[in-house]
């Protein structure tokens, strides 16, 4: 499975790159909106930053407005992924973009049909919110094993990117359930990296190396 690091803040993209894990961004409306510089120039700041897909969500909800977003989106860079909302208006934008090449992303999914829908549509990506799921009650972890299983028994060929993703058990099993990317909040990469053990052991080493020393 990828990462993914899912924020528009630029501070947070800087650091992450560093550790070289990231191979992508994801952003969505209520990050930018986080933000204080103009969505475009986000966009762009992050683009020079990282070499792999880079995920921008359209506002528009009629597909005419969708397709003409995305087709202003990715004048911006090459590495753009356009992310349509799972409509029926959606869906429509997304075969209109596929055949002209533009990659997309269909996100708010929340059941194995919309995916299977989306990727048939012509989807480069899917994007099951995995915590939202959670959040009422369900499992989210179950959508992407399912929807994992269908892409694999039908030879479909659309990747999943698990979002919504908020601690760090959410990644194993999203990435045991067969996501191709999980796309992770910076304070959930922050705690994959940490455990204990590692702590004491770096200091066990230490201690044990300063009492050979004679
Ligand atoms: C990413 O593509 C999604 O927009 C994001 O993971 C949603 O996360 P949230 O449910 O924590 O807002």
């Amino acid at each position: 499975m990828l990462v993914f690091i899912d924020t528009a803040n630029i501070d947070e993209i800087k650091a992450s790159c560093q550790y070289g894990y990231v191979a992508g961004v994801t952003t969505n409306p209520s990050l930018i909106a986080k933000e204080k510089l103009p969505p475009d120039e986000i966009l762009n700041q992050i683009c020079a930053l990282v070499d792999g897909p880079v995920n921008a969500e359209v506002l528009a909800e009629d597909t005419a407005g969708m397709v003409a977003e995305a087709r202003e989106l990715v004048k911006i860079s090459p590495n753009i992924v356009v992310k349509i909302p799972m409509t029926g208006s959606g869906l429509k934008a997304v075969a209109i973009l596929d055949k002209e090449g533009i990659k997309t992303n269909v996100t708010l999914i929340f059941s194995a049909n919309q995916a299977l829908l989306a990727a048939r549509s012509g989807a480069t990506y899917v994007s099951p919110f995995i915590g939202r799921v959670d959040d009422i009650g369900y499992d989210g972890v179950v959508i992407v094993s399912q929807i994992a299983q269908i892409f694999d028994l039908h030879n479909i060929n659309c990747q999943i990117i698990a979002a919504s993703i908020r601690h760090p058990r959410h990644v194993t099993e999203v990435a045991l359930a067969g996501a191709d990317i999980g796309t992770i909040p910076f304070k959930v990469l922050d705690k994959m990296k940490a455990h204990p053990l590692t702590d004491i052991g770096i200091e066990r080493f230490l201690s044990d190396w300063q009492k050979s020393i004679k």
